[in-house]
């Protein structure tokens, strides 16, 4: 793997919100790999955490770099949440979903303390703008699903990997939706979530508490 230096300086800043005996979400991406790296670094010199993965390819990386894993159940209380993101605009308003595991995501940040997103420089916007929007959709019945989305506006293109229909974790399909550029994103998420069979989409509204942004020459945070 090509070492991208700006994700693993981002990943390097955050490890100073990591304390003894925290549960942490662990988010999905290739940013998180980085930070997986250097928590497992942590565990093996006798940092004591557990982890909760958002994806299969999140919880593998930790088990291959022996961060301990737990179950999100009621009475699991994540501590922070360290995630990755395609873009952050000026308001902390998110878009992920790149990797296809928003849901998980979603539900892990939002039981957590705190959210603080990795990301390099490129993904700071002011507004959220030519990018696609994930809208992860039941399989049952998606094309119908697909219309409802196209009534509102929208191109909804089913998501594939390796030549077949990409399946999220959680079983579904993905469908991407291009965006222009995003004025209302709370206004756009709900337009979506009002839609039957409509699972959740890669918008994260205020769910942001701290932004670290990796750069060639050191980190930067916002808050
Ligand atoms: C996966 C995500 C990722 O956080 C997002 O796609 C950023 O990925 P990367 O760290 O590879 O740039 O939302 O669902």
């Amino acid at each position: 793997m090509v070492v991208n230096k700006t994700k693993a300086t981002a990943a390097k800043a955050s490890l100073k919100y990591i304390n003894n005996g925290m549960t942490i979400g662990l988010g999905s991406g290739s940013t998180m790999y980085y930070f997986l790296e250097e928590l497992g670094n942590l565990v093996q010199s006798g940092l004591h955490i557990e982890g909760v993965p958002t994806s299969k390819r999140t919880e593998k990386w930790a088990l291959d770099f022996g961060v301990p894993l737990t179950e999100l159940a009621r009475d699991t209380v994540i501590d922070v949440a360290i995630d990755g993101a395609n873009q952050v605009d000026e308001n902390f308003h998110l878009l992920k979903g790149g990797g296809g595991s928003l849901v998980r995501e979603k539900i892990v940040a939002a039981s957590a303390k705190e959210l603080i997103i990795l990301i390099d420089d490129s993904k700071c916007v002011s507004r959220i703008h030519d990018a696609d929007l994930p809208v992860e959709v039941l399989p049952f019945g998606w094309e119908k699903t697909a219309m409802a989305i196209e009534q509102q506006g929208y191109d909804p293109i089913l998501r594939y990997k390796d030549g077949a229909s990409f399946i999220s974790d959680n079983g579904n399909y993905i469908v991407d939706c291009h965006i222009r550029t995003l004025e209302a994103p709370l206004k756009v998420h709900q337009q979506f979530k009002k839609l039957t069979g409509v699972v959740d989409t890669g918008l994260f509204i205020g769910m942001a508490d701290r932004v670290i942004i990796g750069k060639e020459d050191g980190a930067v945070e916002k808050r």
